[in-house]
């Protein structure tokens, strides 16, 4: 992204959240973002994905410039080749963790998505777990369904947005170290946004995020 800018009208008030932000992550890069609450991190990812649009500036994602695509062509974009992993998880209480995995191979029309979900789910360790329901897991579980839907249809970029926030420690930790080891093992790339700072810094960079611009922080 170059020079993006992204305000927000909010009861007759214009807020500037990103004022001219510019980035580049290579491929197999991990980028960490850190920055106060409020700051604008979840936004920069949402404009990432394509959930919202740019105020100014350029996005391109894969050679694709954002400014040329049309919201369906956005959301395909985002379905083929991006991951996303929330704080909050995301999955569909009402889908089994293999059905919430192979959610995005169904919809890329994949004739074997269910196969193929399964063997996900057996590499973030959840083999024995792949008939749950989500209220039927652990927070640690559900992130880990969550991972396993994110890196399933082999995303070239994978968005993370606070994943282990709601994790005690050690299961938080276990889940980093998960998320890190896929990234780097599929030559994906990341921007994970998170607040700890010593995870930030086990990125390839780390880039602080406040009053709407980008800081680099020592590696
Ligand atoms: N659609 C919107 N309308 C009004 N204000 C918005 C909108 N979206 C975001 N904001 C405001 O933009 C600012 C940035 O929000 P954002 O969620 O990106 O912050 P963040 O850095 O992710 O914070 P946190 O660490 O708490 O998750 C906040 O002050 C928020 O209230
Ligand atoms: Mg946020």
């Amino acid at each position: 992204m170059k020079a993006v800018k992204f305000a927000v009208e909010h009861a007759g008030r214009r807020l500037e959240i990103l004022r001219g932000v510019d980035l580049e992550v290579a491929p197999g890069e991990i980028v960490a973002l850190t920055g106060p609450s409020g700051s604008g991190k979840s936004s920069l990812l949402a404009l990432v994905a394509g959930v919202e649009r740019p105020t100014g500036g350029v996005l391109r994602v894969d050679g694709h410039d954002f400014s040329g695509l049309s919201d369906d062509a956005l959301a395909r974009l985002r379905r083929q080749r991006m991951g996303i992993v929330f704080q909050d998880f995301h999955l569909i209480t009402t889908l089994t963790a293999l059905e919430n995995v192979a959610l995005p191979l169904e919809l890329a029309g994949a004739p074997d998505a269910m196969e193929q979900a399964r063997r996900m789910l057996h590499q973030v360790g959840l083999r024995e777990r792949v008939d749950h329901r989500p209220l039927e897991m652990s927070g640690g579980e559900q992130q880990r369904v969550a991972i396993a839907r994110a890196f399933v249809a082999r995303p070239a970029l994978i968005l993370a947005d606070e994943p282990t926030g709601n994790l005690d420690l050690v299961t938080g930790g276990r889940i980093m170290d998960l998320l890190f080891h896929l990234t780097r093992s599929w030559h994906a790339c990341m921007v994970l946004v998170t607040h700890n700072p010593e995870l930030a810094a086990r990125g390839d960079r780390h880039y602080r995020l406040d009053e709407g611009t980008l800081q680099k922080m020592a590696p």
